[in-house]
Protein backbone atom coordinates (compact mmCIF):
# COMPACT_ATOMS: atom_id res chain seq x y z
CA UNK A 1 0.00 0.00 0.00
CA UNK A 2 1.31 3.62 -0.87
CA UNK A 3 2.83 4.98 2.47
CA UNK A 4 2.04 8.54 2.05
CA UNK A 5 -2.13 7.02 2.99
CA UNK A 6 -1.41 6.07 6.56
CA UNK A 7 0.81 9.12 7.35
CA UNK A 8 -1.82 11.58 9.35
CA UNK A 9 -2.30 14.85 7.73
CA UNK A 10 -1.17 17.31 10.17
CA UNK A 11 1.93 16.36 10.74
CA UNK A 12 4.82 18.45 11.37
CA UNK A 13 8.89 18.63 11.30
CA UNK A 14 11.44 15.97 9.67
CA UNK A 15 8.56 13.03 9.60
CA UNK A 16 6.06 15.94 8.30
CA UNK A 17 8.33 17.08 5.91
CA UNK A 18 9.29 13.58 4.40
CA UNK A 19 5.84 12.71 4.21
CA UNK A 20 5.22 16.37 2.75
CA UNK A 21 7.79 15.46 -0.47
CA UNK A 22 5.85 11.55 -0.48
CA UNK A 23 2.82 13.79 -0.71
CA UNK A 24 4.10 16.00 -3.29
CA UNK A 25 5.86 12.95 -5.50
CA UNK A 26 2.22 10.66 -5.20
CA UNK A 27 0.59 13.73 -6.25
CA UNK A 28 2.37 14.11 -8.98
CA UNK A 29 2.45 10.38 -9.85
CA UNK A 30 -1.17 11.12 -9.49
CA UNK A 31 -1.27 13.65 -11.92
CA UNK A 32 0.65 11.87 -14.16
CA UNK A 33 -1.56 9.01 -14.08
CA UNK A 34 -4.64 11.03 -14.34
CA UNK A 35 -2.97 12.97 -17.51
CA UNK A 36 -2.53 9.39 -18.89
CA UNK A 37 -6.23 8.60 -17.89
CA UNK A 38 -7.29 11.86 -19.30
CA UNK A 39 -5.53 10.92 -22.87
CA UNK A 40 -6.64 7.62 -22.95
CA UNK A 41 -10.26 8.75 -22.30
CA UNK A 42 -9.65 11.56 -24.71
CA UNK A 43 -8.50 8.52 -26.96
CA UNK A 44 -11.44 6.15 -26.11
CA UNK A 45 -13.29 9.44 -26.92
CA UNK A 46 -12.09 10.28 -30.05
CA UNK A 47 -12.32 6.72 -30.74
CA UNK A 48 -16.37 6.72 -30.09
CA UNK A 49 -16.96 10.01 -32.08
CA UNK A 50 -14.90 8.33 -35.18
CA UNK A 51 -17.23 5.04 -34.42
CA UNK A 52 -20.12 6.83 -34.44
CA UNK A 53 -19.41 8.61 -37.44
CA UNK A 54 -18.61 5.23 -39.16
CA UNK A 55 -21.76 4.07 -38.36
CA UNK A 56 -23.94 7.50 -38.94
CA UNK A 57 -22.12 7.85 -42.42
CA UNK A 58 -22.53 3.74 -43.24
CA UNK A 59 -26.58 4.59 -42.68
CA UNK A 60 -26.49 7.69 -44.47
CA UNK A 61 -25.21 5.81 -47.23
CA UNK A 62 -27.70 2.99 -47.08
CA UNK A 63 -30.42 5.42 -46.68
CA UNK A 64 -29.13 6.97 -50.08
CA UNK A 65 -28.89 3.65 -51.66
CA UNK A 66 -32.81 2.76 -50.64
CA UNK A 67 -33.97 5.79 -51.76
CA UNK A 68 -32.05 4.81 -55.11
CA UNK A 69 -33.89 1.63 -55.11
CA UNK A 70 -36.76 2.88 -54.37
CA UNK A 71 -37.11 5.56 -57.45
CA UNK A 72 -35.47 2.55 -59.87
CA UNK A 73 -38.63 0.13 -58.56
CA UNK A 74 -40.92 3.58 -58.62
CA UNK A 75 -39.73 4.00 -62.32
CA UNK A 76 -40.34 0.31 -63.54
CA UNK A 77 -43.63 0.38 -62.10
CA UNK A 78 -44.77 3.62 -64.27
CA UNK A 79 -43.07 2.05 -67.50
CA UNK A 80 -45.17 -1.73 -66.85
CA UNK A 81 -48.61 0.71 -65.73
CA UNK A 82 -47.54 3.09 -68.58
CA UNK A 83 -47.61 -0.01 -71.01
CA UNK A 84 -50.68 -1.75 -69.95
CA UNK A 85 -52.69 1.67 -70.35
CA UNK A 86 -50.99 1.96 -73.85
CA UNK A 87 -52.00 -1.84 -74.41
CA UNK A 88 -55.51 -2.31 -72.99
CA UNK A 89 -57.22 0.58 -72.33
CA UNK A 90 -55.79 2.04 -75.82
CA UNK A 91 -57.13 -0.99 -77.96
CA UNK A 92 -60.55 -0.54 -75.73
CA UNK A 93 -60.82 2.60 -77.06
CA UNK A 94 -60.25 2.37 -80.31
CA UNK A 95 -62.29 -0.85 -80.12
CA UNK A 96 -65.62 1.73 -79.01
CA UNK A 97 -64.31 4.54 -81.20
CA UNK A 98 -65.06 2.08 -84.37
CA UNK A 99 -68.08 0.95 -82.85
CA UNK A 100 -70.03 4.45 -82.09
CA UNK A 101 -68.57 5.18 -85.88
CA UNK A 102 -70.63 2.13 -87.18
CA UNK A 103 -73.52 3.03 -85.15
CA UNK A 104 -73.25 6.55 -86.88
CA UNK A 105 -72.80 5.36 -90.17
CA UNK A 106 -75.76 2.79 -90.22
CA UNK A 107 -78.58 4.82 -88.08
CA UNK A 108 -81.15 5.54 -90.13
CA UNK A 109 -82.20 8.87 -91.23
CA UNK A 110 -85.33 8.89 -89.41
CA UNK A 111 -83.82 8.04 -86.00
CA UNK A 112 -84.91 9.86 -83.10
CA UNK A 113 -83.08 12.96 -82.95
CA UNK A 114 -82.07 11.77 -78.99
CA UNK A 115 -79.78 9.04 -80.89
CA UNK A 116 -77.86 11.40 -83.14
CA UNK A 117 -77.63 13.50 -79.02
CA UNK A 118 -76.74 10.71 -77.29
CA UNK A 119 -74.20 9.07 -80.34
CA UNK A 120 -72.69 12.76 -79.90
CA UNK A 121 -72.62 13.01 -76.01
CA UNK A 122 -70.88 9.53 -75.78
CA UNK A 123 -68.15 10.55 -78.57
CA UNK A 124 -67.05 13.28 -76.59
CA UNK A 125 -66.60 11.45 -73.56
CA UNK A 126 -64.71 9.12 -75.62
CA UNK A 127 -62.35 11.74 -76.78
CA UNK A 128 -62.13 13.00 -73.45
CA UNK A 129 -61.00 9.79 -71.91
CA UNK A 130 -58.73 9.17 -74.32
CA UNK A 131 -57.22 12.61 -74.26
CA UNK A 132 -57.08 12.05 -70.35
CA UNK A 133 -55.60 8.37 -70.82
CA UNK A 134 -52.90 9.47 -73.83
CA UNK A 135 -52.06 12.18 -71.35
CA UNK A 136 -51.50 9.88 -67.96
CA UNK A 137 -49.51 7.48 -70.18
CA UNK A 138 -47.16 10.54 -71.73
CA UNK A 139 -46.70 11.12 -67.68
CA UNK A 140 -45.94 7.84 -66.85
CA UNK A 141 -43.34 7.16 -69.72
CA UNK A 142 -39.91 8.58 -69.12
CA UNK A 143 -39.80 11.95 -70.90
CA UNK A 144 -37.40 12.82 -73.37
CA UNK A 145 -33.94 13.71 -71.92
CA UNK A 146 -31.53 14.02 -75.03
CA UNK A 147 -31.63 17.70 -74.90
CA UNK A 148 -30.68 18.06 -71.26
CA UNK A 149 -32.93 18.57 -68.03
CA UNK A 150 -33.80 22.22 -69.14
CA UNK A 151 -35.40 21.70 -72.61
CA UNK A 152 -37.01 18.72 -71.08
CA UNK A 153 -38.67 21.06 -68.05
CA UNK A 154 -39.26 23.95 -70.75
CA UNK A 155 -41.20 21.43 -72.64
CA UNK A 156 -43.49 19.91 -69.85
CA UNK A 157 -44.14 23.22 -68.13
CA UNK A 158 -45.29 24.92 -71.63
CA UNK A 159 -47.52 21.55 -72.13
CA UNK A 160 -48.51 21.81 -68.48
CA UNK A 161 -49.69 25.50 -68.52
CA UNK A 162 -51.62 24.71 -71.76
CA UNK A 163 -53.23 21.66 -70.54
CA UNK A 164 -54.17 23.33 -67.13
CA UNK A 165 -54.64 26.76 -68.11
CA UNK A 166 -52.51 27.96 -65.09
CA UNK A 167 -50.31 31.16 -65.61
CA UNK A 168 -46.89 29.60 -65.85
CA UNK A 169 -43.03 30.75 -65.51
CA UNK A 170 -40.06 28.87 -66.15
CA UNK A 171 -36.89 30.65 -64.95
CA UNK A 172 -33.57 28.58 -64.87
CA UNK A 173 -29.58 29.62 -64.11
CA UNK A 174 -26.98 29.43 -66.61
CA UNK A 175 -25.30 26.96 -65.18
CA UNK A 176 -22.79 24.89 -68.07
CA UNK A 177 -23.15 21.89 -65.31
CA UNK A 178 -27.14 21.26 -66.16
CA UNK A 179 -26.35 20.31 -69.68
CA UNK A 180 -23.40 17.58 -68.04
CA UNK A 181 -26.11 15.68 -65.82
CA UNK A 182 -26.40 11.79 -66.36
CA UNK A 183 -29.81 10.29 -67.76
CA UNK A 184 -30.19 9.02 -63.75
CA UNK A 185 -29.61 12.23 -62.52
CA UNK A 186 -31.81 14.02 -64.37
CA UNK A 187 -34.36 12.43 -64.81
CA UNK A 188 -34.62 12.22 -60.83
CA UNK A 189 -34.95 16.12 -61.06
CA UNK A 190 -37.96 15.88 -63.91
CA UNK A 191 -40.10 13.57 -61.96
CA UNK A 192 -39.76 15.81 -58.72
CA UNK A 193 -40.70 18.72 -61.25
CA UNK A 194 -42.71 17.01 -62.41
CA UNK A 195 -44.57 15.75 -59.30
CA UNK A 196 -44.29 19.51 -57.86
CA UNK A 197 -46.42 20.71 -60.74
CA UNK A 198 -49.11 17.88 -60.45
CA UNK A 199 -49.02 18.57 -57.08
CA UNK A 200 -50.53 22.03 -57.95
CA UNK A 201 -52.77 21.16 -60.83
CA UNK A 202 -54.63 18.76 -58.12
CA UNK A 203 -54.45 20.31 -54.91
CA UNK A 204 -53.86 24.13 -54.70
CA UNK A 205 -56.71 25.64 -56.43
CA UNK A 206 -53.99 27.95 -57.89
CA UNK A 207 -54.30 30.56 -60.90
CA UNK A 208 -50.75 30.56 -61.07
CA UNK A 209 -47.16 28.59 -60.67
CA UNK A 210 -43.71 29.22 -60.58
CA UNK A 211 -41.07 26.90 -61.39
CA UNK A 212 -36.99 27.97 -60.66
CA UNK A 213 -33.59 26.08 -61.84
CA UNK A 214 -31.56 27.45 -58.61
CA UNK A 215 -27.50 26.04 -58.35
CA UNK A 216 -24.62 27.18 -56.24
CA UNK A 217 -21.61 25.79 -56.20
CA UNK A 218 -22.83 23.32 -53.77
CA UNK A 219 -26.73 22.30 -54.86
CA UNK A 220 -29.01 21.84 -57.65
CA UNK A 221 -32.82 23.45 -56.63
CA UNK A 222 -35.67 22.84 -57.69
CA UNK A 223 -38.15 25.76 -56.67
CA UNK A 224 -41.94 25.58 -57.26
CA UNK A 225 -44.44 28.74 -55.96
CA UNK A 226 -47.74 28.72 -56.25
CA UNK A 227 -50.43 30.93 -55.16
CA UNK A 228 -53.04 28.56 -54.05
CA UNK A 229 -55.08 27.38 -50.95
CA UNK A 230 -51.10 26.30 -49.04
CA UNK A 231 -50.26 22.56 -48.20
CA UNK A 232 -51.85 21.18 -45.21
CA UNK A 233 -50.30 20.90 -41.97
CA UNK A 234 -50.90 16.73 -42.42
CA UNK A 235 -49.62 16.62 -45.78
CA UNK A 236 -47.58 13.42 -46.96
CA UNK A 237 -48.41 11.49 -43.55
CA UNK A 238 -51.06 9.34 -45.49
CA UNK A 239 -49.14 6.59 -46.45
CA UNK A 240 -51.50 6.28 -49.32
CA UNK A 241 -50.21 9.21 -50.88
CA UNK A 242 -46.62 8.60 -52.89
CA UNK A 243 -45.99 12.11 -54.43
CA UNK A 244 -44.04 13.81 -51.63
CA UNK A 245 -42.25 10.62 -50.23
CA UNK A 246 -40.97 9.92 -53.70
CA UNK A 247 -40.04 13.32 -54.27
CA UNK A 248 -37.80 13.26 -50.84
CA UNK A 249 -36.52 9.50 -51.79
CA UNK A 250 -35.30 11.20 -55.29
CA UNK A 251 -33.80 14.02 -53.30
CA UNK A 252 -32.06 11.87 -51.08
CA UNK A 253 -30.67 9.12 -53.49
CA UNK A 254 -28.39 12.61 -54.61
CA UNK A 255 -27.80 13.52 -51.38
CA UNK A 256 -30.31 16.60 -51.01
CA UNK A 257 -33.95 17.00 -49.40
CA UNK A 258 -36.95 18.43 -49.69
CA UNK A 259 -38.44 21.24 -48.42
CA UNK A 260 -42.37 22.13 -48.29
CA UNK A 261 -43.58 25.43 -47.21
CA UNK A 262 -45.95 28.16 -47.42
CA UNK A 263 -44.66 30.59 -50.08
CA UNK A 264 -42.93 33.15 -48.36
CA UNK A 265 -44.19 36.98 -48.02
CA UNK A 266 -47.51 35.70 -49.31
CA UNK A 267 -50.70 35.89 -47.69
CA UNK A 268 -51.67 31.91 -50.03
CA UNK A 269 -49.71 29.46 -51.69
CA UNK A 270 -47.10 26.86 -51.06
CA UNK A 271 -43.30 26.36 -52.24
CA UNK A 272 -41.99 22.98 -52.33
CA UNK A 273 -37.88 23.46 -52.51
CA UNK A 274 -36.25 20.16 -53.98
CA UNK A 275 -32.14 20.23 -53.39
CA UNK A 276 -29.58 18.01 -55.26
CA UNK A 277 -26.14 17.70 -54.34
CA UNK A 278 -24.15 18.10 -57.63
CA UNK A 279 -21.30 16.12 -56.28
CA UNK A 280 -24.12 13.27 -55.97
CA UNK A 281 -25.82 14.39 -59.14
CA UNK A 282 -22.35 14.25 -61.37
CA UNK A 283 -20.99 11.38 -59.68
CA UNK A 284 -24.05 8.97 -59.92
CA UNK A 285 -23.52 8.43 -56.29
CA UNK A 286 -26.25 5.81 -55.20
CA UNK A 287 -24.97 3.67 -58.03
CA UNK A 288 -21.47 4.09 -57.49
CA UNK A 289 -21.95 3.39 -53.31
CA UNK A 290 -24.20 0.17 -53.93
CA UNK A 291 -21.85 -2.57 -54.00
CA UNK A 292 -19.65 -0.87 -50.79
CA UNK A 293 -22.33 -0.58 -48.65
CA UNK A 294 -24.43 -3.13 -47.30
CA UNK A 295 -26.53 -3.44 -43.72
N1 LIG B 1 -49.10 22.67 -53.95
C1 LIG B 1 -49.93 22.16 -53.03
N2 LIG B 1 -50.94 22.90 -52.54
C2 LIG B 1 -51.81 22.41 -51.62
N3 LIG B 1 -51.72 21.16 -51.10
C3 LIG B 1 -50.73 20.37 -51.55
C4 LIG B 1 -49.78 20.81 -52.53
N4 LIG B 1 -48.91 19.80 -52.74
C5 LIG B 1 -49.29 18.78 -51.96
N5 LIG B 1 -50.38 19.11 -51.24
C6 LIG B 1 -51.05 18.28 -50.22
O1 LIG B 1 -50.14 17.26 -49.85
C7 LIG B 1 -50.78 16.00 -49.95
C8 LIG B 1 -49.76 14.93 -50.30
O2 LIG B 1 -49.30 15.08 -51.63
P1 LIG B 1 -48.77 13.80 -52.39
O3 LIG B 1 -47.83 13.09 -51.49
O4 LIG B 1 -48.22 14.27 -53.71
O5 LIG B 1 -50.01 12.85 -52.60
P2 LIG B 1 -51.25 12.93 -53.63
O6 LIG B 1 -50.92 13.95 -54.68
O7 LIG B 1 -51.31 11.54 -54.18
O8 LIG B 1 -52.44 13.30 -52.80
C9 LIG B 1 -51.87 16.20 -50.97
O9 LIG B 1 -52.92 15.27 -50.82
C10 LIG B 1 -52.32 17.61 -50.69
O10 LIG B 1 -53.24 17.63 -49.61
MG1 LIG C 1 -49.15 14.17 -55.65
Amino acid sequence: MDSSIVVPMHVHGAAGRASDATRASNASARRRSSKAAMANGATADAAARMASSDELARLQARVRELASELTRTQEATRRHVAQELHDSLGAELTAARFALAGVETWLPADAPPQCTTALATAQRSLDAVTEAAQQAVGDLHSPTLDKGIVCALSHWTNSFAARTGLRMSFVCAADARLTRLSADASLAVFRVAQEALNNVAKHARASGADMRIETTAQHLSIVVSDDGVGIPAHAGQDERQFGLAGMRARCNAFDGELRVAASAGQARGTTVQARFEWKALMGNAPRARRTAIRL
